[in-house]
């Protein structure tokens, strides 16, 4: 192998840079030409390709986004475009392919693979942590502290003001995020999609924390968290986050002033920890040897602190478990 192409693709994630830098690096180091593709899969389709060397990387480890840019690829879903995107990288001749991006990027490299001969090796990136394979992906620290950041400022206010916060985090359909911020930020309740919570619960636990002497609530929610099962006393508006509607029940319920924080995309952004610099170095590099090694379809994590390659198959299709223990946990230390 003499040339490999490394792209970003899907929501990014801080560390994806850092991961990017291993991967040039790495692979420099091994004699390979590295060439950049823009925007994700859109980039190969178009053959938005940029030689990478050394320098290319320099000042980059501690920059959230990504620069080599991400996008969400409708054509390249489709094997009439996955056909263009095998065509422009072979003209190319780009013999391997390093994806750093979630799932739906771990689906596209997948079928790329299949369907065209491309290797492809993915490496783990997003802050929704929802990857199997590997127990944490580039980017969730660092979206991890800033939900704590924010929840350690909301309690400022929350305390001065005597109210209930109801905080809204990512994590698309799964709560993994959710879980770890608010058991590290001491939220008092934590809602996410894998585990049934009832209103009543939540609400009593406010009333008797604020009996008890506690004069403001943390509530935390995941945007993904089920509310099918639920008993609300209050309506539903269909197009407004869950947050909203949680607030106003608590607010209902309990008389308690209650305010909602939507934190969105500020969790994408920002340099990312060091843990998501070394997890990034480490994977980034681990992908090139994986290409080396002539494998492909696979995927990179960390597990147990050690780097472990898996199919991607099973990155995509296993379901990654929530640690029920800590969410035991975090009920019982707040
Ligand atoms: O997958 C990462 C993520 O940030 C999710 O947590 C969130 O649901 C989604 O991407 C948002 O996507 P977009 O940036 O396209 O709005």
């Amino acid at each position: 192998m003499n040339k490999i192409g490394v792209l970003t693709s899907g929501g990014d994630a801080p560390g994806m840079n850092a991961a990017v830098r291993a991967v040039v690096r790495k692979a420099l180091h091994e004699g390979l030409e590295v060439v950049g593709i823009k925007r994700g899969y859109s980039g190969v389709i178009e053959g938005d390709f940029i030689t990478l060397d050394r320098s290319s990387v320099s000042d980059i480890i501690q920059r959230g986004g990504t620069f080599l840019r991400s996008a969400r690829c409708e054509e390249f879903r489709t094997k009439e475009g996955r056909k263009r995107a095998a065509k422009k990288l072979r003209e190319e001749g780009i013999e391997g392919l390093v994806v750093i991006g979630g799932d739906g990027s771990f689906t596209g490299a997948k079928l790329l693979n299949e369907e065209t001969g491309i290797k492809t090796i993915g490496v783990p990136a997003t802050i929704d942590n929802d990857i199997a394979c590997t127990d944490d992906s580039i980017g969730y620290d660092t979206a991890m502290n800033t939900i704590i950041d924010a929840i350690t400022k909301i309690r400022d206010t929350a305390s001065s003001h005597e109210r209930a916060f109801v905080i809204e985090a990512m994590g698309r359909h799964a709560g993994f995020l959710t879980l770890a911020a608010g058991l590290a930020g001491g939220a008092e309740s934590i809602l996410v999609p894998e585990i049934d919570f009832e209103m009543d619960e939540v609400c009593e636990k406010i009333q008797h924390d604020y009996e008890e002497g506690k004069i403001h609530s943390i509530v935390l929610v995941a945007e993904g968290v089920e509310l099918g099962n639920v008993e609300f006393e209050t309506n539903r508006n269909p197009d407004e986050s869950p947050a909203f509607l949680i607030g106003r029940e608590i607010n209902e319920r309990t008389g308690f002033e209650t305010r909602v924080t939507i934190l969105g995309h500020i969790q994408r952004g920002g340099a990312p920890t060091g843990r998501d610099r070394l997890l990034a170095s480490r994977l980034g590099a681990s992908a090139v040897d994986q290409l080396l090694a002539g494998k492909s379809n696979k995927m990179v994590g960390l597990i147990h602190n050690t780097v472990k390659v898996a199919p991607i198959e099973e990155a995509i299709e296993s379901n990654k478990e929530l640690n029920e223990e800590v969410y035991k946990l975090a009920n019982i230390l707040t």
